[in-house]
């Protein structure tokens, strides 16, 4: 299977949201994708195709890291989506590896994300929990293992810390 992946373009929006809704069985992801676009917060959108339909769609926009009165804007990964039909071939997993491309090249040192402890760890993702982060998605005393950072840049470790927001597209948790 030949999996091919770029940017979104104009014309796949409909499609994207037909996607993002049927992976996940409702449109509460399509929204937000949708909603990111309009506010200019969709840092980036990547399909995957198979034979010219798009099969697959990952969506990124920048979270703030705030502590005292420092400020910082990293990328978050999601939603991710994989119709169905498709899903646990790879396409996932190629999405995933192609948005590491593009968080690296444009000089991130950290990528985050809210997701499945089962599946993001295989890719390099750890708790952010230990590394300094703190979320609403993560309740005090409550399981954390799902807000996870990728670490591109070491040295940002320690350096950088404190609360992660989403951007409002975003359901309170
Ligand atoms: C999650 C998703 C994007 C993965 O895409 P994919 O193309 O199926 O993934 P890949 O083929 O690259 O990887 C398949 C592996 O991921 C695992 N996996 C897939 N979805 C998973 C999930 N939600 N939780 C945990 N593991 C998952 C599979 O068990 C499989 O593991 P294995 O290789 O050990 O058998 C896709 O399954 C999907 O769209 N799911 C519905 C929407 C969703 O849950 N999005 C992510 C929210 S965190």
């Amino acid at each position: 299977m030949q999996i091919s992946i770029r940017r979104e373009l104009p014309e796949d929006i409909k499609e994207i949201h037909a996607l993002e809704a049927e992976a996940f069985g409702c449109r509460l992801q399509a929204d937000i994708v949708d909603r990111l676009r309009d506010d200019g917060a969709l840092w980036l959108s990547q399909v995957a195709l198979v034979d010219d339909r798009i099969v697959g769609h990952a969506a990124y926009s920048l979270v703030e890291i705030s502590h005292n009165s420092n400020n910082w804007h990293f990328p978050a990964l999601g939603p991710i989506a994989v119709a169905p039909a498709y899903q646990r071939q790879g396409i996932g997993s190629a999405l995933i590896r192609a948005g590491f491309e593009v968080v690296g090249e444009a000089g991130f040192g950290l990528l985050f994300l809210v997701g499945s402890p089962n599946y993001y760890p295989r890719f390099g993702f750890q708790p952010a929990l230990p590394l300094g982060f703190t979320s609403d998605y993560v309740k005090p005393g409550g399981r954390h293992e799902h807000f996870m950072a990728l670490v591109l840049d070491q040295s940002l470790i320690g350096s950088v810390r404190g609360h992660m927001r989403f951007h409002g597209a975003f359901p309170d948790p």
